[in-house]
């Protein structure tokens, strides 16, 4: 037994236990041999949001959320942010490792080659209604991919995940701009390979009769924002992908999984929610009575808080700097001086100082992805864009860690006990309770 370990004594039955913490947690398998009769399952955790539990060991991302710290691979967020590439993170976060010159021009030249969708992909996303929300076309075209790709079945063979893993990013800026297009009414333009990575998705969706001409520092700033959003260790889309692949499913319909948790309000459609939010408050003179609201407990200030950063949100910083420079080439956003006071005054306000209530990524990209020219209802699949690399390297790991088995939480049963089936002509009616 090592030094480290827990000693339990459980009061129902007198007896000690010592359990071994190893990494500053137990294995909750550890406390089955607690029981108080021998056809007792043993004692369980009751753990419903993982508040406490760890559900894989992981080199990928680290967060210290107290002190607001975020590294991908050990490098800190800040200075993969100012000096790294998109595809260098995505290498990164894959490899384990920043890519040399050589190893970049081959991964990139990779992705370039996948950049296409097959034809009936973008017959498929123009089936959907000319108002369909874009995070619903790429849930849908993503999970489409497994029945272009069945290969994909074959999760066991690495060169055959590693194909896979390329495929999806590179095709997913194609899927994300043609949803944008359709929306719009505009025909898809389609991946143009001289582009680099951000500049090919920037073309595929603000191309109007020939090549964009961009911005560089938009576009600079968007893949800087597409770093920033590019891992998050076991958020709730991750855990989504990990708990789908984790039944040996292929990576497109596993993705898809956490594509649907990233649309959640409180995740990735937290952007959304927070320009919706700003419209809404309309104006400075409307913050106190919204404030009070949130207090109140009627609504929640969208872009504040987070499960892990109990601090400023290293990322809320990043992006606020990013919205400066943003705003220096696009004119101020209007809403921006809503975003400031709510800031102000949340950051000195008790209710969300005691609950340890910072802005976090949500807050300010909304702002500029709207000052750069995205609709509302494009903030999430730009997420899911930056966050591709990320979902990929997880279920990577996932799928090679031989202490994985498939996701299957325990319950605690609470319905009723065993009772005899009831006849339908025996049955009370309920019609009048429910409608009433
Ligand atoms: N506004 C007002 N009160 C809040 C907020 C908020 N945004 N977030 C948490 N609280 C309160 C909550 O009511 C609770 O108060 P009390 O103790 O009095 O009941 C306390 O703070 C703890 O909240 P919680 O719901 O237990 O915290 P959680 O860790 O389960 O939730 C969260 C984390 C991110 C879902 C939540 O903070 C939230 O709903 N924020 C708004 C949505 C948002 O911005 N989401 C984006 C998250 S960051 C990026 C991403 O994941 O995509």
């Amino acid at each position: 037994m090592p030094n480290d370990t827990l000693t339990i004594k459980d009061n129902r039955t007198g007896r000690s236990y010592e359990i071994p913490i190893n990494d500053n947690a137990i294995r909750a398998n550890d406390l089955k041999k607690i029981k108080v009769d021998d056809d007792d399952f043993g004692l369980m955790t009751y753990d419903p949001a993982f508040l406490g539990t760890a559900a894989c060991r992981s080199s990928i991302t680290y967060i210290d959320g107290d002190k607001g710290i975020l590294r991908y691979r050990g490098y800190p967020i800040e200075q993969l942010a100012e000096q790294s590439t998109f595809l260098e993170v995505a290498y990164l976060l894959n490899h384990g490792e920043l890519p040399n010159q050589e190893q970049l021009k081959h991964w990139t030249d990779e992705l370039t080659s996948h950049t296409y969708v097959h034809t009936n992909i973008t017959k498929f996303l123009e089936g959907f209604r000319y108002d369909a929300h874009p995070m619903g076309m790429l849930l849908g075209a993503v999970s489409a991919l497994s029945t272009f790709y069945p290969d994909a079945k074959n999760i066991a063979d690495p060169k055959n995940r590693y194909l896979q893993r390329i495929r999806l990013l590179a095709k997913a800026p194609t899927i994300a701009a043609f949803a944008f297009r359709h929306s719009r009414g505009l025909p898809f333009v389609f991946p143009d390979n001289d582009f680099d990575y951000i500049g090919n998705f920037v073309n595929m969706t603000f191309s109007i009769g020939g090549r964009h001409k961009p911005n560089k520092v938009l576009q600079r700033a968007l893949e800087v924002l597409f770093i920033l959003h590019a891992d998050h260790e076991q958020n709730c889309s991750t855990n989504a992908i990990r708990a789908v692949g984790s039944s040996h499913v292929d990576l497109f319909s596993a993705v898809s999984a956490g594509i649907a948790a990233l649309y959640g309000p409180l995740h990735g459609g937290a952007n959304e929610a927070v320009l919706n939010m700003l419209d809404e408050i309309d104006s400075v003179k409307n913050i106190p009575d919204f404030i009070r609201g949130v207090k109140a407990g009627e609504r929640r200030l969208m872009g504040f808080g987070h499960r892990v950063y109990k601090s400023y949100d290293p990322r809320a910083k990043l992006i606020k700097e990013i919205a400066y420079e943003v705003f220096e080439q696009t004119g101020l956003n209007p809403k921006l001086d809503i975003a400031l006071e709510l800031e102000r005054i949340a950051l000195e306000d008790d209710y969300f100082i005691t609950r340890k209530l910072y802005p976090n990524v949500d807050f300010y990209s909304g702002l500029i992805y709207q000052a750069m020219g995205y609709p509302t209802e494009f903030f999430t699949v730009l997420f899911a864009l930056g966050r591709m690399p990320g979902w990929l390297a997880q279920w990577e790991e996932m799928v090679i860690d031989s202490e994985q088995k498939i996701s299957r939480p325990r319950q605690i049963y609470i319905g009723s006990d065993e009772r005899p089936y009831v006849p339908m002509g025996k049955r009370q009616s309920t019609v009048s309770a429910e409608a009433g």
